[in-house]
């Protein structure tokens, strides 16, 4: 029987191993990870994460041929197969901070996999990695080899979350990049079998181990770019009158560009699109490119442009200061169908708000109280590490509270922010919600998800993203 072992249970090692032991029954799976409370909870009924279609997977396979555990060194000694899947998150510190991914984690799951192993392994890189990643994590195995030969493969992986499990079941594409050599290309059809067994042929593609590592930085940073251009033109529909969904139905049905991804919305958030963008403008700087640096940086400009122009609009809208006021915040994980609020456009709004002496009242049907407080009070990038190592603050934001749901939150609030896109807020009883707040009431809505007309005749004043302007907002001041 094929072992795989994964380092890392989260939100890509736990899913995707989950969706390889389904698949595989000759094939036993044991994901593993040194957070003893992230493995227990996935040995529990509670997952500790919120994926659709994620529960009924793990059923089906946990005790069958998928398991849990944090007895690493056992289980990574008896893989024939490992997945290391650990965060990557960006340097805060020494050479390359703010920008480099800091491989710490890596390293040592690396190390780890040295020191234990007695017989041959393929090691597969699953967590985003800078280019010549294979390379140093090669040279750290076969320096403590003992005798025991290694095969790196790149097989990073492109789901996303909230749809993570169609994703896997569905992939576009699985990358493997190995070397070129006939062990190499032996590891690559060890990997290609395991994904055989669901994945069409025609789907798995193979390349060298740099472009598999670039390609997914590269991907990341086209589907940001992509936000980052929409969001842009939305700033110009609302100079001009232009409807930015329209332009963007209008510029999508072009078979060249598509119509995916083309919502213009208050900036995208998520663990990877920033850390990506930043680790290659990094690697492109090293590499002494730095106007290729410069145009994928302005990504992350126009993102951080347009949480700060949102977070104007509902100041300047509301006589410029929301001091005292009560703002609702429907929303804060960074998508829908998540409860994953990494680098969530709705921590940089709340702190602009809060920067302006705003009381929040923020509901969200995913997201605990604890993340939210921690999110509003953890220093940049920290949130990137292992839970349990994550520092937290003895306090939280004494001017946030958070509610059970959208009515406690916007009761007597002067404005609502939306800023997830959760079903829910599209069928909201907006004549109650409106009866319970104060008077003029705002709604700020940051994902487009309501019907801005018949807001309007409920008596609101709304500001929808890249929508022609309410009569309120025309002479305000408009943007950052
Ligand atoms: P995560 O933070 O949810 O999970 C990483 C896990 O690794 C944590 O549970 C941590 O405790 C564990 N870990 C860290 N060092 C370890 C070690 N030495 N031994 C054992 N366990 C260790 O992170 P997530 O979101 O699963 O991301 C992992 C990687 O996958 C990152 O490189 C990320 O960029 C990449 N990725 C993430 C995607 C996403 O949507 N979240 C999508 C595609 C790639």
């Amino acid at each position: 029987m094929v072992k795989i072992c994964c380092i890392g249970a989260g939100y890509v090692g736990g899913p995707t191993m989950a969706v390889i032991a389904l698949n595989c029954p000759s094939i036993e799976v044991v994901v593993v990870d040194i957070s003893v409370t992230r493995i227990s909870a996935w040995n529990s009924d509670q997952l500790p994460i919120y994926e659709p279609g994620l529960n009924e997977v793990v059923k089906q396979c946990k005790g069958r041929n998928l398991f849990f555990s944090t007895d690493i060194e056992k289980h990574v000694s008896e893989a024939d197969i490992i997945f290391v899947s650990v965060n990557t998150p960006t340097k805060t510190r020494g050479l390359g901070a703010g920008k480099a991914a800091d491989l710490t984690y890596w390293e040592s799951a690396a190390r780890m996999i040295a020191d234990v192993s007695k017989s041959n392994k393929i090691v597969v890189e699953k967590s985003t990695v800078p280019v010549k990643t294979a390379e140093a994590i090669e040279r750290i195995l076969t320096h403590n080899s003992k005798g025991i030969k290694y095969q790196i493969l790149s097989n990073p992986e492109f789901l996303a979350e909230g749809t993570a499990i169609q994703d896997l079941f569905k992939p576009d594409r699985v990358l493997i990049g190995g070397r070129e050599t006939p062990d190499g290309l032996k590891a690559i059809q060890a990997l290609k079998d395991v994904y055989g067994h669901w994945v069409p042929e025609d789907r798995i593609i193979t390349t060298n181990l740099w472009s598999a590592e670039l390609s997914k930085l590269a991907a990341n940073a086209f589907l940001a770019q992509r936000i980052s251009s929409v969001n842009a033109m939305s700033a110009l529909c609302e100079a001009t009158g232009a409807d930015v969904s329209q332009v963007s139905h209008a510029v999508g049905k072009d078979s060249r560009i598509g119509p995916k991804f083309l919502n213009a919305s208050v900036g995208f958030g998520g663990s990877c699109f920033q850390k990506d963008i930043l680790n290659l403008v990094y690697i492109c700087e090293c590499n002494g490119l730095a106007e290729v640096a410069n145009y994928w940086k302005q990504v992350i400009k126009v993102n951080d442009y347009q949480k700060n122009r949102f977070v104007n609009r509902v100041v300047s809208s509301m006589f410029n200061t929301v001091s005292g006021k009560k703002i609702g915040i429907m929303g804060f994980a960074f998508k829908k169908d998540t409860g994953d609020t990494r680098e969530t456009p709705a921590i940089d709004v709340c702190k602009g708000l809060l920067g302006d002496k705003a009381r929040l009242s923020i509901y969200d049907p995913q997201v605990t109280a604890d993340q939210i407080q921690r999110d509003l009070t953890m220093n940049k990038f920290d949130w990137d590490h292992p839970i349990h190592l994550q520092p937290m603050s003895p306090t939280g934001v004494k001017q946030v509270s958070i509610a059970w749901d959208a009515y406690e939150a916007s009761k007597d609030a002067h404005a609502l922010c939306i800023l997830t896109e959760w079903d829910e807020f599209k069928t909201l009883d907006y004549w109650r919600i409106f009866d319970n707040m104060q008077k003029p009431a705002f709604v700020f809505d940051g994902r487009n998800v309501v019907n801005v007309e018949m807001l309007r005749d409920i008596g609101f004043i709304v500001y929808s993203i890249g929508k022609p302007l309410d009569p309120w907002l025309k002479n305000m001041p408009a943007v950052a």
